[in-house]
């Protein structure tokens, strides 16, 4: 058996027709969607992703504001920083690029965005409103998954085992209540589980967001499961790969995402979605 690739690029392209769509209409009643990426510092993958999600919200026809800050800066200048954003009614997402610099407290920072804003999903408000099925903006990456499951007719997981590797806060954690929310039966793995294998045997539903290659290989898989893999790693040989050992697992798997094209390009798809929908609610 070979799984099905669940191709990103694809669908992210297709989303992202229909947010063009949606911010054309906006436009036109005199609200253009508006999203302000904060970057603090060189750090040079940090140059790169915020380039991409200024190039993205220019290819949908949102506006977008990129303003970058020297690593010294201090929190009290990122926080004024912040809170003109939150004011600025031309401006309908804020999103501050992680990692802020050592002398910055990065929760601070996440929590002066206005919620109505963060569409990052990263506030405390935000998680809070996940967790208790409240609306709220969604952490991008998760719901990115979410919406590849729903692109292959698995939107709703009644019936359904689950199973996500990893507990972060901006993946593990939201992907989990996110699934829940979907109606699967749900179980978080982590560093401190004691058999990995056993529990993603079970699984109907895989997604692995660890950071660390080849967390999940063929012997773990149930045959058909769809597996998701999050990871943005480097091998050995300096390629960019996910958790998943993907040539192993493809054998088994019913579906599969690839990285890179798979998760990755969701990401910031969801973030365009996110600022759509809170430039909609702005106006409505
Ligand atoms: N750093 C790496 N990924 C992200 C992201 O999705 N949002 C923010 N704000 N920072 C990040």
């Amino acid at each position: 058996m070979t799984a099905t690739l669940i191709d990103g690029v694809a669908l992210s392209k297709q989303v992202r027709a229909e947010v063009a769509l949606r911010a054309a209409a906006l436009t036109a009643r005199g609200t253009k969607p508006g999203l302000a990426v904060v970057l603090v510092g060189d750090n040079p993958a940090s140059q790169v992703y915020v380039r991409n999600k200024v190039k993205a919200c220019e290819d949908v026809g949102f506006h977008s504001v990129l303003e970058k800050y020297e690593a010294t800066m201090s929190e009290a200048e990122l926080l004024a920083r912040v809170e003109a954003l939150n004011n600025d009614p031309t401006i309908h997402g804020i999103l501050v690029q992680l990692p802020l610099p050592k002398h910055i407290a990065s929760h601070k920072v996440i929590e002066a965005i206005s919620p109505a804003k963060d569409v990052d999903g990263f506030a405390v408000e935000s998680a809070g409103a996940l967790m208790v099925g409240e609306p709220g903006f969604k952490a991008c990456t998760p719901y990115g998954c979410m919406k590849m499951l729903e692109s292959i007719g698995m939107a709703d997981l009644r019936g359904k085992h689950a199973v996500v590797i990893g507990r972060s806060n901006i993946v593990g954690k939201p992907m989990a209540m996110m699934l829940l929310q979907a109606n699967a039966t749900v179980t978080i793995c982590h560093s401190g589980t004691a058999d990995l294998g056993a529990m993603t045997r079970q699984a109907d539903v895989i997604v692995a967001a660890v950071g660390k290659q080849k967390v999940l290989t063929a012997d773990m898989v149930k045959p058909g499961a769809v597996v998701i893999d999050v990871g943005m790693n480097r091998n050995d040989e300096g390629k960019l790969c996910g958790d998943v050992d993907f040539e192993g697992v493809k054998q088994v798997a019913g579906w599969i995402t690839p990285v890179p094209g798979g998760v990755g390009p969701m990401t910031i798809t969801m973030l365009l979605v996110n600022t759509l929908e809170s430039a909609e609610r702005a106006t409505s």
